[in-house]
């Protein structure tokens, strides 16, 4: 498929928004490399993520992944043509030191440089396998964000709902928080979920149906509270089995109706709750019943990376797009070009 046009040439991405430090090579539209080091160990003895701690160990990190990502390209530095990097949102210390590090690179060399929307990303890598195009409804589920997006275009979206409190991702970390199950939360949840009964625990779904807004606040108090009150870990596997079954069916009815909505007939699913796997087989199975096209990223393009940032930027750079070496970190930031839609049954 693949009808966006990509900057010729290798272009680095370099993705440190939160606690992961990754950078990526990317050759006109295909990835050559992606390499992602991940701090959870670092931050799971805080039981969340200290913004000063992140910061320092992407400084630690960044040049060695950058090194890995063009040794595994087989590129040496000055081949690179374009350099990619997540400016917003997210922690500014750590957004700052890949920025810095992408500012001196485009510098040194003589390079271009853009900096990329950490979530247009995700939005945009369903299309990174070339499965689909634009117009599809995107469900963009990570740890810091939840919203419906009518993508029908870079730069072109509409937000047709989003978490009115907590994110999916959060709900989940926090839930293994109570569950003592530790981080990050997601896949922990998903983990002890596999031998547990989703039909065990009753769990409120937030905000009444027909809407596409999210609330998960609720079902973070009801998970503590029942959490408070189990024998064994048995009990743990089914409330765990119970909540995820819970976020997922609101999650994908939600991403379905949306798409009864806007008309869309493509469906997909990006950011890091999107590598879960009852997630993933109730969109599938959805998407099969209504006929949609879908393509849901593989799981290693869903949570942060840097391929994902640099096929971002490899479109806008293609479109004539450049960032000054001023280019600033911002901690809150729309969406570019977002535009909000209300639903008729609203
Ligand atoms: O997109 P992402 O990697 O980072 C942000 O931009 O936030 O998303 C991280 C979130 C975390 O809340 C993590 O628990 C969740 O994605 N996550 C999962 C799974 N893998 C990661 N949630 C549910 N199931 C998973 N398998
Ligand atoms: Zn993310």
């Amino acid at each position: 498929m693949q009808s966006v046009r990509h900057f010729r040439g290798p272009v680095l991405g370099i993705e440190t928004s939160c606690d992961e430090t990754s950078a990526a090579i990317l050759i006109d539209g295909e990835i050559a490399s992606n390499v992602v080091s991940s701090q959870s160990d670092l931050h799971v003895k805080w039981g969340g993520i200290v913004p000063e701690a992140a910061a320092r160990k992407h400084i630690e990190n960044m040049l060695p992944v950058i090194e890995e990502a063009l040794a595994r390209a087989h590129l040496s530095a000055d081949q690179i043509a374009a350099v990619a990097v997540t400016n917003r949102p997210g922690l500014v210390g750590a957004l700052s030191v890949g920025v810095t590090c992408a500012k001196g690179i485009a510098w040194a060399c003589g390079i271009p440089l853009i900096g990329i929307h950490h979530l247009e990303a995700h939005a945009l890598s369903p299309m990174m396998t070339g499965e689909i195009e634009p117009p599809y409804v995107c469900l963009l589920a990570s740890g810091g964000h939840t919203e419906l997006l009518h993508v029908r275009g870079v730069g072109d979206y509409s937000v047709l709902g989003r978490t009115l409190d907590d994110a999916a991702g959060e709900a989940f970390d926090k839930a293994a928080r109570s569950l003592g199950l530790g981080s990050p939360g997601g896949p922990a949840i998903q983990a002890a979920a596999e031998s547990g009964d989703p039909a065990r625990f009753s769990l409120p779904r937030g905000l009444a149906d027909p809407t596409l807004d999210f609330s998960f606040s609720g079902l973070k108090t009801a998970v503590a509270r029942t959490a408070a009150s189990l024998a064994d870990d048995a009990d743990v596997h089914d409330l765990a089995a119970s909540l995820q079954d819970t976020i997922c069916s609101v999650l994908a009815d939600r991403t379905l109706l949306a798409c009864d909505v806007v008309g869309s007939n493509a469906v997909s699913v990006a950011g890091g709750v999107a590598a879960n796997l009852s997630l993933r087989s109730k969109i599938k199975g959805g998407a099969e019943k209504k006929h949609l096209r879908m393509s849901i990223p593989p799981i290693e393009l869903c949570t942060d990376n840097a391929a994902m940032i640099a096929f971002a930027g490899s479109i806008r750079l293609e479109r004539g797009e450049r960032s000054e070496l001023d280019l600033d970190c911002v901690a809150d930031s729309p969406l570019p070009g977002e535009v909000m839609y209300e639903p008729a049954f609203e």
